[in-house]
């Protein structure tokens, strides 16, 4: 037997939230409204297997190999041609495939920013990607959104007032513009043309996270911020959303520069050139444009079961914005509520939502909540969203009483 002696760990990690909603409890129906996850149905899995297959059979000598067969190129022309639509123009040295659009969050901001550099974001913003922020120990700055997305205007006063000061200038702003995560709000044209010419008037890089961009209920596109301004925009989306999460992998676009550095970064030597050559083979099967539309005519209809049993269950009481696209509803609630408070009766109840804190730096903001509708079914989210109203209502009751008694 070893003696162990306590070890002490690299200081790298920072202390990061338990993000409890997560943490299912046992129910024997629960209905996890919290996971950003796709629909199962949504996993094409005899097209997958046969993308598989075929890819052994066909290329199993050179896919299995280092440096791969077709597919890391397919998957490239493909990706090229799909970012023409949000007016993209790309070669294959702007594009640089990874594992998840998380794995490009992480390479772009080591590419372009040293520790204790200034990473400016939205508030609220993607957990996942604060978290790899910090990793990088950036310090980082929030900026409010309102309907239109990020207030692009309290962005310009604040660079204008750093640069009359003499303050640190941002490196980075992370902005999700389509179906923003946790909020589903998208950015207006004007704003994102806007961003773009300030990051060229105060030179710094705009990294534009589109994960959602192809779950548009209307089938509009709004031009790419990265189409404003190529120079200072790192484009980033992924496969997660519209293949599955399960195959991780998302990719780049940006100048071939920063590709170059990012790749340099890149520490798992490159994105399985075996799985983009089923991914290659997988796409080369399917009608892409249809299945876009098979993936929102599910999400429409979960998310138009959402807002009708928000309707019935919370009546005038909280607020939201439509969302158009994507995977969350924000619900927000009067001032006064904390809705952490209800979340432990909520699991209780077998149903579980994000409470919104976790989306602020400051863990601030206490009234909303993010639900995501695409993971369960019509009946499963009517069912959860009458639970949350039921905690919602005790926790509402027992707070009068203590105020009557006070
Ligand atoms: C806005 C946003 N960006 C990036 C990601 C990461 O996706 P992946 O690493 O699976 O590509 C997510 C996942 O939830 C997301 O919501």
């Amino acid at each position: 037997m070893h003696q162990l002696t306590e070890f002490s760990f690299s200081k790298r990690f920072p202390e990061l939230p338990l993000i409890s909603a997560a943490l299912a409890e046992e129910h024997p129906d629960f209905v996890p409204l919290s996971f950003g996850f796709p629909a199962k149905e949504s996993f094409l899995i005899p097209l997958l297997s046969e993308a598989a297959v075929s890819a052994l059979q066909t290329q199993g000598l050179e896919s299995l190999q280092y440096t791969g067969g077709t597919g890391p190129k397919k998957v490239n022309e493909w990706i090229k041609k799909r970012s023409e639509l949000r007016s993209i123009q790309s070669e294959n040295e702007n594009i640089l495939v990874t594992s998840g659009s998380m794995q490009a969050i992480d390479l772009a901001t080591r590419t372009l920013a040293d520790p204790g550099d200034h990473v400016w974001i939205e508030a609220p913003s993607f957990f996942g990607a604060i978290r790899q922020f910090s990793l990088a120990e950036v310090e980082l700055t929030s900026f409010p959104i309102d309907e239109d997305g990020l207030r692009v205007d309290l962005v310009e006063q604040a660079l204008i007032e750093a640069k009359v000061k003499g303050k640190p200038m941002p490196k980075m702003f992370y902005v999700m513009p389509n179906y923003h995560n946790p909020t589903g709000v998208n950015l207006s044209l004007a704003r994102r043309k806007k961003l773009a010419e300030l990051a060229y008037e105060y030179n710094f890089y705009v990294l534009e996270d589109d994960a959602y961009v192809e779950l548009s209920f209307s089938g509009g596109f709004v031009p790419s911020i990265y189409s404003f301004g190529p120079e200072r925009v790192i484009y980033i989306s992924t496969f997660s959303k519209i293949i599955a999460p399960g195959i991780r992998m998302g990719w780049a676009i940006a100048g071939e520069q920063v590709i170059n550095k990012m790749r340099m970064l890149k520490s798992d030597g490159s994105t399985s050139v075996f799985v983009q050559e089923i991914v290659s083979q997988f796409l080369a099967k399917i009608d892409f444009e249809q299945h876009v539309q098979y993936l929102t005519s599910i999400y429409r209809a979960r998310k138009d079961a959402m807002v009708r049993s928000i309707h019935e269950y919370f009546g005038n009481e909280v607020s939201y914005q439509m969302p158009e696209g994507g995977f969350f509803l924000w619900l927000t609630f009067p001032a006064e509520v904390d809705t952490s408070e209800f979340m432990e009766k909520s699991l209780k109840n077998g149903v579980g939502y994000l409470d919104g804190k976790h989306f602020y730096l400051q863990n601030d903001e206490l009234n909303h909540i993010r639900l995501s509708f695409t993971f369960c079914d019509e009946e499963q989210i009517r069912r959860g969203i009458q639970r949350i109203a039921e905690s919602y209502n005790d926790y509402k009751n027992n707070r009068e009483v203590l105020e009557e008694a006070l």
